[in-house]
């Protein structure tokens, strides 16, 4: 299932499983994660999907505020996948998880009311980066609204020098895009319109920020 080469959620496979406690320590989590949850605004019966789960934080906080969501989530990496399914029983929540090989998401076309992701898109080079975003596209309905939090443009000189720490962690190549504040541009491309930075929040480890777009009706 996963031929394509990824970057795990903290860089290397063997600390998948401190990714929570590294979250927790170096970000406010409760902050960002909430202010995600805020944009996706859930309504009872949208379909919405979740790009790179990771371990399943953000589907856990958006089934809590709105059980009614019809919500799923699709990752890369069968071993994030496996905490994140022990969470969601843990919490006593059912939300189909997918797998994919990092090219073709496994749904048709105008699958989607929303799509949402946060902090996968700084793990993915420029040529990645786009592919993903236009399958995103491809999967929402017209009007349908994409969500995407993650690391943006510095809004200061501390906050760039702090974001070092992520560089080293997941490396430069796939970071510099998001750190240069080339995200809105990489989603116009993709065919998204209306793009915009909405917020951010400035953390330990730099500028966290949160870009809506929509697909227009064709
Ligand atoms: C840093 S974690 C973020 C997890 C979660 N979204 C969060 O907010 O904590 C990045 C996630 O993106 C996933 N990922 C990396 N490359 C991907 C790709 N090409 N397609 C989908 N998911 C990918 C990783 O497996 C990981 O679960």
């Amino acid at each position: 299932m996963t031929e394509q080469k990824f970057i795990p959620a903290l860089g290397y496979d063997f600390l998948s499983e401190y990714y929570d406690l590294t979250i927790k320590l170096t970000m406010p989590e409760k902050k960002f994660r909430s202010r995600l949850i805020d944009f996706v605004n859930p309504l009872s019966g949208e379909s919405i999907l979740e790009f790179g789960f990771g371990t399943a934080q953000n589907l856990i906080l958006l089934k809590e505020r709105k059980p009614e969501a019809l919500v799923q989530g699709v990752d890369i990496d069968p071993k994030i996948k496996s905490i994140a399914e022990y969470k969601l029983r843990k919490h006593s929540l059912e939300v189909p998880l997918h797998l994919y090989d990092g090219k073709t998401l496994p749904f048709a076309d105008n699958s989607f009311d929303k799509v949402f992701s946060s902090l996968v898109f700084h793990q993915l080079d420029a040529e990645n980066k786009l592919t993903c975003l236009k399958e995103l596209y491809r999967v929402l309905k017209p009007d349908g609204m994409l969500i995407i939090g993650d690391w943006g443009k510095a809004k200061s000189k501390w906050m760039r020098f702090s974001f070092y720490a992520v560089q080293l962690l997941d490396g430069f190549k796939t970071t510099n895009d998001n750190v240069n504040g080339l995200m809105p541009q990489f989603i116009s491309d993709a065919g998204f319109q209306d793009v915009e930075e909405e917020d951010f929040i400035n953390t330990l480890i730099g500028t966290y920020s949160y870009y809506t777009a929509i697909k227009s009706e064709q």
